[in-house]
């Protein structure tokens, strides 16, 4: 295990387009491993591979039901509005309202190479969304709408003791 440092905004990192890998290295599958951990330690629900520094189009996602890997990830098809708070571990203690697809199918290949589709709906579509942005130097405090504000936990104060 091995947990990265996160690139936070203002580092020209986040700013840059990321290369398309065109083959599953031990590299490539120890970042993705490190992706995961990294994602992990900090809490988040996604992480693309420029934010710990490494300009690939790599992304981790896990909404709680489960790690999605996704190299090289298109998007193909969206439909739907969502509006809510989103937030970045590379823009920490904040968040800020945007605007997304509710719905997004999401073509890439997966940890062996293979090409796997992927449907999702709300925090999913969210995700993938705001991860595939990383990939083409996007950071969604772009998008925002209004101020960026401190998150609101609202399920987390209720466990608090
Ligand atoms: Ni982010």
């Amino acid at each position: 295990m091995a947990v990265r440092e996160i690139r936070v905004q203002g580092d020209a990192v986040l700013e840059k387009v990321c290369k398309e890998v065109k083959a599953l290295t031990p590299r490539n599958l120890v970042l993705i491993e490190d992706m995961l951990d990294t994602m992990y330690e900090a809490q988040g629900v996604g992480l693309a591979a420029p934010q710990v520094g490494i300009l690939k189009r790599i992304v981790v996602i896990d909404v709680g039901e489960g790690p999605i890997i996704l190299i090289n990830p298109e998007i193909l098809e969206t439909s739907g509005e969502q509006t809510g708070d989103e937030g970045c571990l590379s823009v920490p203690g904040l968040a800020g309202q945007v605007t997304r697809p509710n719905y997004v199918k999401v073509k890439a290949l997966d940890e062996n190479m293979e090409e796997v589709i992927y449907e999702g709906e709300g925090l999913l579509a969210r995700a993938f969304c705001h991860e595939i942005d990383h990939l083409d130097g996007h950071l969604y405090v772009e998008k925002v709408e209004g101020e960026l504000h401190e998150p609101v936990y609202e399920e987390e104060e209720d466990e608090e003791e």
